[in-house]
Order: structure tokens, then sequence, then C-alpha cells
């Protein structure tokens, strides 16, 4: 079974997609983890956008479950942690306007969530790309402010001096860059169902998707 999580940068689905996954005992899949990754070796292995293709062949590439969660793996290294800035964002959502670079990540998880049975995956055109039959579509949204106050806080608690107007600049940019691109563009699926999670904790967000999962009689 695939439960889809779609929703812009900062809608909390990471958060609610790993409790949603931890619940009901199935996999989780970073699909968000992945294009960071590229934008990673693009950044710092200087690579021009003409050898994407590539670089694309040969991706190693890894998504390793250990006690401590999910683990990055990019050719042999460990990258978790150093794909959560702003930087890697922003390169992440430009790379992921490239055809090639999508038809080989949508490949890759496509194989992860068959090979995981059960799976919660999280992105932004699972529901509507990646897994068009999955079994349960959600889609995260808050206000484009909420977002860029959960960001500032995650930044500030990590001790990083950067401004809210800033922040607010970035989330507003990366969401048109989302859904303004030919190529898959974030917009929920038909028949997902819209949580805005503006006023809502995650534990109220995480329950609302459990009790629609056993409404449908998929746990
Ligand atoms: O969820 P995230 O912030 O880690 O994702 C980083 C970027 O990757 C996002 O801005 C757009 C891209 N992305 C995508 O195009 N499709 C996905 N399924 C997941 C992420």
């Amino acid at each position: 079974m695939i439960i889809a999580i779609d929703g812009p940068a900062g809608s909390g689905k990471s958060t609610v997609a790993k409790l949603v996954a931890k619940k009901l005992g199935f996999s989780y899949i970073d699909t968000g983890a992945m294009y960071r990754a590229v934008a990673y070796k693009v950044i710092k292995e200087n690579i021009p956008l003409e050898r994407l293709p590539e670089i694309l062949e040969n991706l190693d590439l890894k998504l390793l479950d250990t006690n401590e969660g999910v683990k990055v793996i990019l050719d042999g290294e460990d990258i978790t942690d150093k794909i959560r800035t702003e930087q890697i964002g922003k390169k992440a959502s430009q790379i992921a306007k490239i055809p090639e670079v999508r038809k080989k990540l949508v490949q890759l998880q496509r194989k992860l969530g068959l090979k995981a049975k059960n799976a919660v995956l999280e992105g932004r055109d699972i529901g509507t790309v990646v897994f068009p039959d999955a079994q349960l579509k959600i889609f995260l949204t808050a206000s484009a402010k909420e977002r860029a106050r959960r960001r500032y806080n995650q930044l500030r608690e990590k001790g990083l001096k950067i401004s809210y107007d800033e922040i607010l600049k970035a989330v507003i940019e990366r969401d048109k860059t989302d859904m303004e691109r030919k190529e898959s563009p974030l917009k929920p699926a038909e028949d997902a169902v819209i949580i805005d999670t503006t006023n809502k904790t995650i534990d109220e967000v995480v329950q609302m998707i459990i009790n629609i999962a056993k409404e449908r009689k998929l746990t």
C-alpha cells in the first residue's frame, strides 16, 4: 500500500510523513532528499548541467533505514545533514525542472516504493505522477507566511542568523519554481485530501491522516 503526501516547502510534510509511517509500520521515503542529493553533487563537484545525464546514469544514491532514521548516502558518503540547507533546497528546485532528472528519480522512487510494499512517500508529485494509483493521497498546505515562520524558527534553533523576510522571499520563490514548471508541477491530485496545516499541530494532522486511512480500511 502506498500513501502519498505532497505539498509545498514548509507545509510540514516531512515531519508528518515520518510520524504516519512510524505509526502504521510503513517505510518512509523522502523523495525531496533525492533531488537534494543530486543538487549537492552538482554544487560540490561543480558539474555543468549538460553533464547531468551522464551523472544520473551512474548515480550511486541510497536511502538507508537505520535506528537513527533514514540516512541519505551518495557515493558512499553520508550526506543526510549536509543537504538540509537553503542553498541546496534552491538548487534542488532548479534541477527538478529538468525532465531527465525527474525521469531517473521517479524510476528510483517507484522501485523503492514497490520494494517496500507498504510505504509513505513524501514529495511534490507522488499522487500525480510517481504513484497515481496510491491508495491514499494527502496534499498538505499552509500559508506562505506560516511556512516561512516555521522555517525561520528551525533555522534559528540551529543557530543560523537569517532574517524572516529573506526566508519568506525564498519560500515564495520556491513555490513559484515548483508550481510553474512544465514537468510534473506541484499541484494536488484530483483525488487528494487537502489539509491546511496553518492552525493545526503536527499531532492533529498525523491523527487526521491515520483516521482517513482507518475509515478507508487501509490499516
Ligand atoms: O521537499 P524538499 O524541500 O526537500 O524538496 C526539495 C526540492 O526538490 C523541491 O523544491 C522541489 C524538488 N522536488 C520535486 O520536484 N519533486 C519531489 N517529488 C520532491 C522534491
